[in-house]
């Protein structure tokens, strides 16, 4: 079966500064994929090319055997933004029915999805009195409820508590078994550690696309955390201005 996504030769200038310098990847099917980085590395540029919103210099991406962001995709991808992207001035019930009703989804599937992120006793408050993690959680939902084949979720678990990500990350894993694909951007490495693939990413540039397994014995250690720290280490970048 072909991948879910495939990017090849991506090139991505933003400000007149080149950000993407021809990243090569693949996201299998039915998969749960990490891409990690930096802070500044590209994550959100990378993600924004696969849903279509991003303008690109060079290169191509497919995303589910059509080119990204075309009409026929907008259905078949969820996209959830690393700010939060639901309506403040309407209740978190109100939100979930809209963006299900996008998606040709009924109200017990949207009000599933608001209990499925642990808020169904807030359901009936206004986005904007919701504190900052509840509105991220707000946001995944709606992300969730059109069921999409591709979910791109960046950053969903930033505010979260543990528990509330160990749920989080059972729900991705569970989508996954059902054959939704899912590419996940993290700071977090226990989080890395869930994932079925990674994409290391520094300064625009992938310097890893492999397995947690595999990339613990690239870099000889059993620490993923620790693995991250060499393999970015040994890279070096690309002009001696660019360190920060
Ligand atoms: N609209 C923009 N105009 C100019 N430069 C931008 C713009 N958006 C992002 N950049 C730059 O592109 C680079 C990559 O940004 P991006 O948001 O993809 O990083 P990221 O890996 O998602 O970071 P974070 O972990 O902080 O979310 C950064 O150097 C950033 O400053
Ligand atoms: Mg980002």
């Amino acid at each position: 079966m072909e991948d879910a996504i495939a990017v090849r030769g991506l090139v991505v200038d933003r400000g007149g500064r080149r950000v993407l310098h021809g990243i090569d990847a693949t996201v299998p099917r039915g998969s749960v994929t990490g891409l990690l980085g930096p802070s500044g590395s590209g994550k959100t540029t990378l993600l924004r090319a696969v849903v279509g919103v991003q303008e690109i210099s060079a290169g191509t991406v497919t995303v589910l055997g059509a080119p990204a962001g075309s009409p026929p995709l907008r259905r078949r991808v969820g996209y959830l933004t690393q700010a939060p992207s639901v309506y403040a001035d309407l209740t978190l019930r109100e939100n979930a029915h809209y963006f299900a009703a996008l998606h040709g989804r009924d109200r017990a599937a949207a009000d599933a999805a608001v209990a499925d992120v642990g808020l169904a006793s807030a359901a009936g408050q206004l986005v904007g009195t919701l504190s900052g993690g509840q509105r991220s959680r707000a946001s995944l939902a709606c992300a969730l409820v059109g069921e999409p084949e591709l979910i791109v979720l960046d950053e969903p678990t930033v505010g979260q508590d543990p528990v509330l990500r160990a749920d989080l990350w059972d729900r991705f894993h569970t989508l996954a078994a059902t054959g939704t694909t899912l590419l996940v951007s993290s700071h977090v490495m226990d989080e890395a550690a869930r994932c079925d693939r990674l994409l290391l990413i520094r300064e625009g540039r992938l310097i890893a696309d492999d397995t947690p397994a595999a990339i613990r014995a690239t870099a000889g250690v059993d620490d993923l955390d620790e693995a991250f720290l060499r393999l970015i280490r040994a890279t070096q970048p690309d002009q001696p201005g660019e360190t920060r």
